[in-house]
């Protein structure tokens, strides 16, 4: 990340607090989730490349929710209430109060506008060196509902709103992505003298640019690619934006170096890391919290969240990793393995249709096919640990809370629920018992019942 452009602090103003009507739910918003994390989540950290001083989150819809949210993703933030949502422009004045003794650039951003990049922030910043008031817009494919921008040269003169504009101001394609910075003060002075003479009868931020022509103040605007203004009102543009997501997450893990032969197929969070040189096989999902380290290997269908994997691992394919599954260097987790709550030592090997939870696995252990946890006994859960290059039969059911000592092995099908001491060998199941001629006389009778019912 490279450092803002300007010594002058920022404060960023977050609106939140629209109904978001079009996404018909229950959720606010601004909770709806992007590669796993709430958009707002989103927005916070597009803005944190501003390193602002300051943050407000404009909360009003589903206010309650919103501030739960802005407490666990950046307690520093600080929120506003707009009890009733009369505008854009209304919103940004609820920061007045939290800002009244704030030195520097105030930057609106939108909670639902969450893809503003780096750079783009940037170039608002250089161009308030300027300006004093710098607005972002986009040149729209479909100009459609959005702000469009009136320019004359690089001033901006007035940013006219679809509902209140004339056919020739509509057929400008230069549009308002609804971002604008400038000198907290002076924003907060305009703002109170918007009025809401307009065609929706709310007070729009968007008289900004023109009120402050009125006083001499000089406005311009940044031109961004369409796709960072991508803003979300409903399902399909939420889906999209997820696409988007997904297709910038994936770009940026093969430019690290991640070996990914069907990027399209793999489903990524927004804090997934994966190092140089690991490869992600086709049809792997990653939902929050993940770190895979350097060489490792995900393979296809395997599932990961809030999980680490360390260089030499091989994952999959069909691996479930739940929250907190920790591999230390060279582990093997295989098909239909699900690791919940454990850690697997270095080297330690669970290759086939395990449940291993609450778990310490010693390192160069071997967990045989169909090995089991049984941590839960429906109602508290309890821990097993196995020591280092231990051996654990097919098949065996480890009842918690239990330990295997080092290099113990424990027989094929047993259910162990005593601890087993270093070096030895469990047996827990009933001994063989081998009838002679028993099993063909067996069949020979029930094919002979079968016949007589037949006939
Ligand atoms: C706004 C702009 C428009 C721009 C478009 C880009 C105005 C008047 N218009 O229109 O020029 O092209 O965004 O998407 O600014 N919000 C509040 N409180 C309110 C109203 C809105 O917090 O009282 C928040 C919403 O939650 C949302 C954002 O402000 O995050 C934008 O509001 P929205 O109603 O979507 O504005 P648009 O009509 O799309
Ligand atoms: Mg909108």
């Amino acid at each position: 990340m490279s450092a803002p452009v300007t010594q002058r602090p920022s404060a960023l103003i977050i609106l939140a607090a629209g109904a978001g009507t079009r996404m018909a739910s229950e959720l606010p918003k601004p909770l709806h989730r992007i590669g796993g994390a709430p958009m707002l989540a989103h927005a916070l950290s597009a803005g944190a490349a501003l390193e602002p001083a300051r943050i407000i989150v404009v909360t009003g819809h589903g206010a309650d929710a919103v501030e739960a949210a802005v407490a666990d993703i950046a307690p520093w933030a600080e929120c506003v209430r707009q009890d009733q949502q009369l505008g854009t422009g209304h919103a940004v004045l609820q920061a007045r109060t939290a800002l009244a003794d704030f030195d520097g650039d105030a930057f609106v951003l939108y909670a639902d506008t969450p893809f503003i990049s780096e750079a783009t922030l940037h170039a608002m910043q250089a161009a308030r060196e300027r300006h004093d008031i710098v607005a972002l817009g986009f040149h729209a494919a479909e100009p459609g509902r959005y702000g469009r921008m009136l320019m004359e040269d690089d001033r901006l003169v007035r940013i006219v709103e679809a509902k209140d504009a004339t056919p020739e101001q509509l057929a400008v394609t230069l549009c308002n992505s609804g971002l604008v910075a400038g000198d907290a003060a002076t924003l907060m002075a305009l703002l109170a003298d918007v009025g809401n003479d307009n065609a929706a009868g709310e007070y729009y931020l968007t008289d900004v640019p023109e009120l402050g022509a009125a006083k001499g103040l000089s406005a311009t605007a940044i031109i961004c690619p369409e796709a960072e203004t991508l803003g979300i009102n409903s399902r399909i543009e939420l889906a999209r934006a997820e696409a988007y997501f997904q297709t910038s997450k994936r770009l940026e893990m093969l430019d690290n170096g991640v070996t990914m032969p069907a990027p399209d197929t793999v489903h990524l969070a927004f804090d997934t890391h994966v190092g140089g040189d690991a490869t992600v096989e086709p049809y792997v999902v990653f939902g929050p919290g993940v770190t895979v380290e350097s060489g490792a290997i995900i393979r296809s269908f395997s599932h990961l969240e809030d999980c680490h994997v360390s260089t030499g691992c091989i994952v999959g394919p069909y691996a479930r990793l739940r929250p907190g599954a920790e591999l230390a260097n060279n582990a093997r987790v295989g098909n239909f393995v699900e690791i919940k709550n454990a850690q697997i030592g270095e080297g330690a090997k669970v290759p086939h249709l395990s449940y291993v939870g609450d778990a310490d696995i010693g390192a160069g252990a071997n967990l045989g096919a169909g090995t089991i946890t049984c941590n839960y006994d429906g109602v508290m859960k309890h821990r097993t640990t196995v020591g280092t290059r231990a051996f654990i039969g097919s098949n065996t059911m480890l009842v918690a809370p239990v330990t295997i000592g080092a290099e113990a092995l424990t027989a094929s099908g047993s259910v162990i629920t005593e601890d087993v001491p270093a070096g030895a060998l469990a047996v827990a199941r009933s001994k063989q018992v081998n009838k002679p001629g028993l099993g063909r006389r067996l069949m020979d009778r029930l094919r002979a019942i079968k016949a007589g019912k037949e006939q």
